[in-house]
């Protein structure tokens, strides 16, 4: 996979790395799409992976005295569903990432990863687009703040020089007079990358439209912007009948291609829809009912803190499995899966996709649940991991979410239970009375394609009143 794996500590240390090896490193954050693509052997010759995912400091939000907010490289989708500030201030990027993959891959992926992997299709360029928003890249030899606009120059391309990280994203807040929302259409309602995606972002004062932004993902090389219809709207008033225009307009400005997700008619006629859409939500101000109040985030980590990456030598990781310490070498250019699976011999998380797809390997990380198949091993050193085996009480008995598996017959196939069972268990201990829409969504990254989801949802309502008693 890689020959070095460097666990960066300061932001000093990335950018002198990132000038000492121009060209044979990269970047590690999330690493939901980096180890998909290292797997999938895009970067072959890769010398060193730097692991920012310790750098204190870059998973802050905030906001500054010019009313601008302020999103650091570390920030998760998770993260952004947690956030305040950006529910009530940049609401379109909530959307945006409620509707990124799963709760397990919403805990490591990064909207900075997000935006630098540069795929049209990615889910918060379009809302951070819309919005106005800069980038802050940071080398060794200064900053310089970016525009979104500007970052992006081809398929998966950007101006981001080899020496250089991205710090921050910096995005004006919303204003009174101003709203935006964010539709994606998709082949799933979960862990699914858009077939098309957009974001409207209107300013309105006395009923008339001052300005309007429209982008549009997913039909193009790169996100665009749909002009013809911005400058349509300006000087309306949002009625159906301009709605319609307007997005009409905006589905001439694609042009998309046919692939495997979907065609392009079909793309072009999606589009026209959600823009439509986004449009009627703005009329009608109801974006907010659009996601739920609290979404499961699968992420109990209060009062578990990430360790510090101390005495990382390249190779000997230190962990903790299910409480118990392990010092493990010659595992840092593998996978944590393999890891538990090939090393230490706790079968029971499985290895299914290990695309990040099927959740069947999921495991908790300092509290969150993750898929281990996209973690590497050595983010595990300092850290603490419990699989399917630590689940279970010290004198064998099962837990309540495991009882009522077997109460439910929701052990179907067995090989991705263990996976269910994971997520279950981190739902509990997050949101102990869960409505149903919770469970779904809690349940969202596991795939099951042999029976169905019934009795599994039924097995954790029912566990919750055993949790709750
Ligand atoms: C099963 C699955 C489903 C997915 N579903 C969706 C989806 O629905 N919508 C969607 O938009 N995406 C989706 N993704 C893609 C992915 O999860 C996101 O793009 C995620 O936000 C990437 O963040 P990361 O932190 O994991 O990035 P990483 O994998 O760590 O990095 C991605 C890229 O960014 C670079 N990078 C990371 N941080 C920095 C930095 N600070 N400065 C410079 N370069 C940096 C890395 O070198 C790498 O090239 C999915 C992925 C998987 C595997
Ligand atoms: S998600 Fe990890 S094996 Fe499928
Ligand atoms: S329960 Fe495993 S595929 Fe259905």
């Amino acid at each position: 996979m890689w020959k070095n794996y460097r666990i960066i500590e300061t932001t000093e240390e990335l950018t002198q790395q990132l000038a000492q090896h121009q060209g044979t490193t990269r970047i590690i954050a999330g690493g939901t799409d980096l180890m998909v693509e290292i797997r999938n052997r895009k970067w072959a010759g890769l010398e060193t992976v730097l692991d920012i995912s310790r750098i204190s400091g870059l998973d802050q939000i905030g906001r500054d005295e010019n009313q601008l907010i302020h999103i650091g490289a570390l920030v998760t989708h998770n993260d952004v569903l947690r956030s305040p500030l950006l529910r009530e201030y940049a609401f379109p990027l909530v959307q945006a990432c409620a509707r990124v993959a799963s709760p397990q891959l919403r805990n490591r992926g990064t909207v900075v990863g997000n935006l630098v992997t540069a795929s049209p299709a990615n889910d918060t360029i379009s809302p951070l687009m819309a919005m106005g928003a800069s980038l802050v890249l940071a080398s060794q030899t200064g900053e310089r703040v970016v525009p979104l606009d500007e970052f992006y120059i081809g398929v998966r391309q950007t101006v981001l020089r080899p020496d250089e990280y991205v710090r921050e994203i910096i995005v004006p807040q919303l204003q009174p007079n101003q709203a935006g929302s964010f539709k994606k259409s998709a082949l799933r309602r979960a862990q699914a990358i858009a077939v098309t995606n957009c974001c409207v972002l209107l300013t309105i004062e006395n009923g008339i439209i001052q300005h309007a932004a429209i982008t549009l993902g997913s039909v193009a090389p790169t996100i665009i912007h749909a002009r013809e219809a911005e400058d349509y709207l300006v000087g309306k008033r949002l009625d159906e009948n301009v709605i319609a225009t307007a997005a009409g307009i905006a589905a001439q400005a694609a042009k998309p291609i046919s692939d495997i997700r979907a065609s392009q008619d079909y793309r072009s006629y999606t589009l026209k829809v959600l823009v439509e859409q986004a449009l009627e939500e703005v009329r009608l101000g109801n974006q907010k009912e659009s996601i739920p109040e609290k979404i499961a985030t699968l992420d109990t980590k209060e009062g578990i803190q990430t360790h510090p990456a101390e005495g990382w030598d390249g190779d000997l990781i230190r962990t903790n499995i299910n409480g118990q310490e392990y010092a493990i070498a010659g595992y840092a250019d593998r996978t944590l899966l393999s890891l538990i699976r090939d090393r230490i011999g706790l079968m029971g998380t499985k290895s299914g996709c290990e695309e990040g797809e099927c959740g069947a390997c999921t495991v908790f990380l300092d509290g969150k649940a993750v898929v281990s198949c996209l973690v590497p091993a050595p983010r595990a050193h300092g850290a603490r991991i419990t699989t399917i085996e630590g689940i279970v009480a010290p004198d064998g008995e099962l837990h309540p979410v495991q009882e009522a598996f077997v109460e439910h017959d929701a052990v179907q196939c067995g090989y991705c239970t263990p996976g269910f069972v994971m997520s279950a268990v981190k739902l509990l201990q997050e949101i102990p009375n869960p409505n149903r829409e919770t469970i779904q969504n809690a349940i969202s990254g596991n795939l099951c394609r042999c029976t169905g989801y019934y009795k599994i949802i039924e097995a954790i309502e029912s566990a919750s009143l055993k949790v709750k008693d």
